[in-house]
């Protein structure tokens, strides 16, 4: 059985033993809870894929505190070397993850086999005095089954990974440790510098070209996120995690909209007042505010609007929801319109949630 066991003065050197002795430790970021390997421990990285359910073909991030020591984990080529520092020292320690030429001495258990490794340097101050103390990388995949909603909460990772031997969950003071609480932005840097961005995170394209063309880069930045929104459960080659249904609550889930759904391929629902009986809403902003008399629960991510915030409590959301007794469906707002990069970053994951299904309410649609 896992261990829920909360950070102290006391425990600190727990959490680094288990580590050294090739157990898992799952931590807070500021993004969501990571499942810690040694990367140096091959025994360890197998028991990430093991313990999550997660196929060998999906790689690992590695996770630093400083640049000291990456040529044991990167092999930085001259083309790429500038967009590398200019990112590197823009963002990190932040919520960013750089996928770069792998170094050949790093195991390609965190690699899935290829040659690229995604690298990222996070800014939680648990996280960061966790990975001073343990003194090597940490390979950590966000600490929930595969498939399942990320944890951003210690209980959460207990929920899905409560059964794995030898699994200690670091239970931080602060209760909601995650600031940011939705995955890092990944970004791979080509072997021409250009940037292609993987999924989408707080560190939005808009500002990494910026960063870029203040240091006088020209290279271009594009995105790559839902590109293959159809193509379910099958494995994308340059993002092999991103697949159409993933952060799946364990109930049937659904983006919901008043205006009409133009993707005439995506599969249409409609709810009556009756089906509401068994629904919980996700809102935004109070957009669906009347709704709340029908339906079985009502939550708004942020009733002001504020999208950090929302971003903050979409995932203990939709945990919640997937709780709720009798509950059968998931009815989430689709934060129209996307007039901005961490709405479409906060959708990716909504629309994911719902493998893409979208439904819409008779009386409101009318
Ligand atoms: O915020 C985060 O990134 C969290 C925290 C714990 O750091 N980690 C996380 O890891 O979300 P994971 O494994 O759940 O998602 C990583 C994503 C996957 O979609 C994976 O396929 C992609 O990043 N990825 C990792 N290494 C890659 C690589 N070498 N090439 C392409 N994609 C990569
Ligand atoms: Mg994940």
């Amino acid at each position: 059985m896992a261990v829920i066991l909360k950070l102290t003065p006391a425990t600190e050197n727990i959490f680094k033993n288990a580590i050294l002795s090739g157990d898992l430790v799952a931590f807070p970021t500021e993004t969501v809870f990571g499942l810690g390997a040694n990367i140096f421990d091959e025994r360890a990285l197998e028991k990430i894929f093991e313990a999550k359910g997660r196929p060998k073909s999906d790689p690992l991030i590695v996770h630093i505190v400083s640049l000291e020591g990456i040529e044991k984990i990167i092999d930085i080529k001259s083309d790429v070397k500038c967009s590398f520092d200019v990112l590197s020292n823009k963002f990190w320690p932040g919520p960013l993850t750089l996928v770069v030429n792998a170094s050949e001495n790093l195991s390609r258990i965190v690699t899935a086999g290829g040659d690229y490794v995604g690298l990222r340097m996070p800014s939680n101050i648990i996280a960061r005095n966790f990975l001073k103390n343990v003194g090597v990388p940490l390979a950590a995949p966000s600490a929930n089954r595969f498939g399942h909603v990320s944890p951003t909460n210690a209980q959460h990772v207990y929920d899905d990974l409560g059964d794995y031997p030898g699994l200690l969950i670091l239970d931080p003071p602060q209760q909601e440790p995650c600031d940011v609480g939705f995955e890092s932005t990944v970004a791979k840097i080509m072997d021409n510098g250009d940037i292609v961005i993987l999924r989408q995170g707080a560190i939005g394209s808009i500002e990494i070209q910026k960063a870029l063309r203040e240091k006088k880069l020209k290279n271009n930045v594009t995105l790559n996120s839902l590109k293959n929104k159809e193509t379910n459960n099958t494995h994308i080659t340059d993002s092999p995690g991103q697949m159409l249904t993933h952060y799946s609550p364990m109930i049937e889930s659904f983006v919901i909209s008043k205006v009409s759904f133009d993707e005439k391929d995506l599969l249409k629902n409609t709810f009556d007042k009756q089906d509401l009986k068994a629904c919980v809403v996700i809102d935004f902003q109070r957009e669906f505010i009347g709704l709340k008399k029908f339906v079985l629960r009502y939550v708004d991510l942020s009733p002001e609007g504020n999208i950090m915030e929302a971003g903050r409590n979409l995932f203990s959301c939709l945990r919640t929801a997937e709780n709720v007794k009798d509950a059968k469906y998931i009815l989430m707002t689709g934060l129209y319109p996307h007039d901005d990069e961490l709405k479409s970053a906060l959708f990716d994951r909504i629309y994911r949630a719902a493998s893409g299904k979208c439904a819409q309410i008779s009386f409101l649609s009318e």
